[in-house]
């Protein structure tokens, strides 16, 4: 009986202790993730480009890009994005501070791949960004996407609004490795 007891006394402290390192492990993973560079955007930044679609983060695209989008606000993927110049002069500096750069460790340096002299004013038309999406595109094959299937990055990519494209948090059904 004492031993019994005692039996049972070691696999609840057994469970208890599982559970603390559980737990422990839970906090370390959490706490990883947490202390992953959080991405906080600029909020006259998402007020003004992030009305229509996604407030693309500024590290996803090269200095020239940027500027090209800048200078032609009033021509906009034929649409009209104009804001006053201050507000403009602004956004401007933002993006520019914050751009993707070569020989700056970044997780989208694969971005940066093959970029043409002249940068392309789409995220989705730099080289890098097809090749890292090749799987996709693999996947599609024959289906006519048009331009613009792949600017919505969180049809996709659940925490875009993060700025958090890492495989694990593609939603399910998307992709090969993720079906
Ligand atoms: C009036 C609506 C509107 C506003 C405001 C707007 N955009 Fe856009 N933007 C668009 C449209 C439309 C597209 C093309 C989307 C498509 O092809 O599906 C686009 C596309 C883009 C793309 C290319 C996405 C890709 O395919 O890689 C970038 C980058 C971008 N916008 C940046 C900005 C920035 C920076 C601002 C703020 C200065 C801004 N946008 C404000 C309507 C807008
Ligand atoms: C139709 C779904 C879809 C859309 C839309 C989409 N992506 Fe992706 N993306 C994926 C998939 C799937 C992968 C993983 C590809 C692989 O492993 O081959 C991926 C991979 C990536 C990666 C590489 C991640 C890593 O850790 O290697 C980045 C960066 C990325 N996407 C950014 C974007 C951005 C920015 C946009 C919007 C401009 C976007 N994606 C739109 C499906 C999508």
């Amino acid at each position: 009986m004492d031993t019994q007891l005692s039996k049972t006394q070691r696999s609840l402290g057994n469970g208890l202790l599982g559970a603390v390192l559980l737990f422990g492990i839970g906090g370390i993973v959490i706490y990883a993730l947490e202390g992953e560079e959080v991405y906080q955007p600029d909020e006259l930044y998402v007020e003004e480009c992030g009305a229509c679609h996604l407030a693309y983060a500024p590290g996803l695209l090269p200095v020239g890009s940027w500027q090209g989008i800048m200078q032609g606000l009033e021509e906009h993927f034929e649409d009209n994005a104009e804001t006053d110049n201050e507000t403009a002069s602004y956004i401007s500096n933002y993006l520019e501070e914050n751009a993707l750069r070569p020989g700056q460790p970044s997780k989208w340096s694969m971005l940066l791949r093959n970029i043409p002299t002249e940068a392309p004013l789409r995220i989705t038309e730099l080289p890098g960004f097809i090749q890292a999406h090749e799987s996709e595109y693999e996947l599609l094959e024959g289906i006519d996407l048009g331009v613009g299937f792949f600017s919505p990055c969180q049809d996709c990519h659940r925490q875009a609004d993060q700025a958090l494209f890492d495989k694990e948090l593609i939603s399910p059904g998307y992709g090969p490795t993720f079906q």
